[in-house]
């Protein structure tokens, strides 16, 4: 599948043009719709046609008419809106934006661990191949997790693979004990509760929100834990002037859009060589690769038709239960 990346450099074609022009004439050039994800660049956040968490981003990838995507986030997220749109044309910017958590566990790895847990049920976190989800009865988000483990039959143990942090967070959420695979985000994996308490002595009014994806002694300081949207509908809707928010850094620029008057302080990372908490695969993708992909209809992901069967079962069990249940909450809402 892996195919050369889009590159450019001072002296490419693309160095000078104006980017957001032509990548606007070229959206429409050739009927494409361009996905984002929170922790992207601002000026691909800014230029894309919709920026959402990996539950959002699924379902409408699920749903658009256009005749090509391009998705601007990590290589899984394109995987995804391939398996869910089999007839569109689906481009990346970077072949090569992968994911810790991907990385962690192969579809012979989940084989293995099967093999040793026959009578088990494998819910696997989006943030993996399509090989492992073709292995799997459920895929989940993070948004959607609370709701898909809530659906399993209450009798039947369950693998859940790869993050064993968010693992950690839903058996506590949900009180279902769960096998974990030992699976990390390399960005989240860096925050410390130590950090946590610098902060909230410099700034004790602050409310703290978190990724899921984050250590359980962090989660556990949080006052908000969910999805990157969740983080964001949280600080909007919160009467707190201030906020430590623990996730990738770039999703402050979508914060700070929808919530001008909130001062955010980002939980920064302790990792020796940078302390940014950015995500050096959604790093990958820039405005001249995005260019690019649209310009060349490339890198393109192609997946087997068989693997994209498989793949699809998981994936759309969990956007049917979790728009059941979506639609459950929106009645009882409104009837109270
Ligand atoms: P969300 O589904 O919350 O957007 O998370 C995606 C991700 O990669 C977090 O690291
Ligand atoms: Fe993967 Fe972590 Fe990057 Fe999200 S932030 S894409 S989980 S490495």
């Amino acid at each position: 599948m892996n195919e050369a990346v889009n590159a450019s450099t001072p002296d490419s074609p693309a160095h000078h043009l104006d980017l957001e022009k032509e990548i606007d004439r070229l959206r429409k050039d050739r009927n494409a719709v361009i996905l984002a994800h929170y922790y992207q660049d601002p000026a691909i956040q800014d230029i894309a046609d919709f920026v959402g968490d990996s539950l959002d981003l699924s379902r409408k990838a699920a749903e658009t008419d256009a005749d090509m995507i391009v998705f601007c986030g990590v290589r899984f997220m394109g995987e995804v809106a391939k398996i869910l749109s089999p007839e569109k044309k689906v481009v990346i910017p970077d072949m090569q934006a992968g994911c810790s958590l991907e990385e962690s566990i192969s579809a012979d790895d989940l084989r293995a661990f099967k093999a040793k847990h026959p009578d088990h049920l494998v819910v696997t976190y989006i943030n993996s191949s399509v090989e492992v989800k073709a292995e799997s009865d459920y895929v989940v988000t993070s948004a959607s997790a609370i709701d898909i483990i809530n659906a399993t039959p209450a009798d039947k143990p369950i693998l859940f693979v790869p993050d064993r942090h968010l693992g950690r967070w839903l058996e506590k959420v949900t009180g279902r004990e769960m096998t974990l695979w030992p699976g990390e985000c390399i960005v989240h994996v860096e925050f410390t509760t130590e950090a946590i308490e610098g902060l909230k002595t410099k700034y004790p009014d602050a409310k703290i929100a978190v990724h899921p994806e984050s250590p359980e002694p962090v989660v556990d300081m949080a006052d908000h834990v969910g999805s990157t949207r969740s983080i964001i509908d949280y600080v909007v809707k919160t009467d707190a002037k201030r906020f430590i928010i623990g996730t990738e850094t770039h999703i402050l620029h979508q914060i700070r859009k929808q919530a001008p008057d909130k001062e955010l302080i980002p939980l920064p990372g302790s990792n020796d060589t940078c302390q940014c908490a950015t995500c050096p695969y959604m790093a990958l993708n820039t405005m001249e690769k995005l260019y690019l992909a649209l310009k060349d209809e490339r890198p393109e992901i192609i997946i087997d038709e068989d693997l994209r069967r498989r793949a699809l079962l998981p994936l759309q069990r969990m956007l049917d239960i979790s728009a059941r249940a979506q639609a459950k909450r929106a009645a009882r809402e409104e009837a109270a």
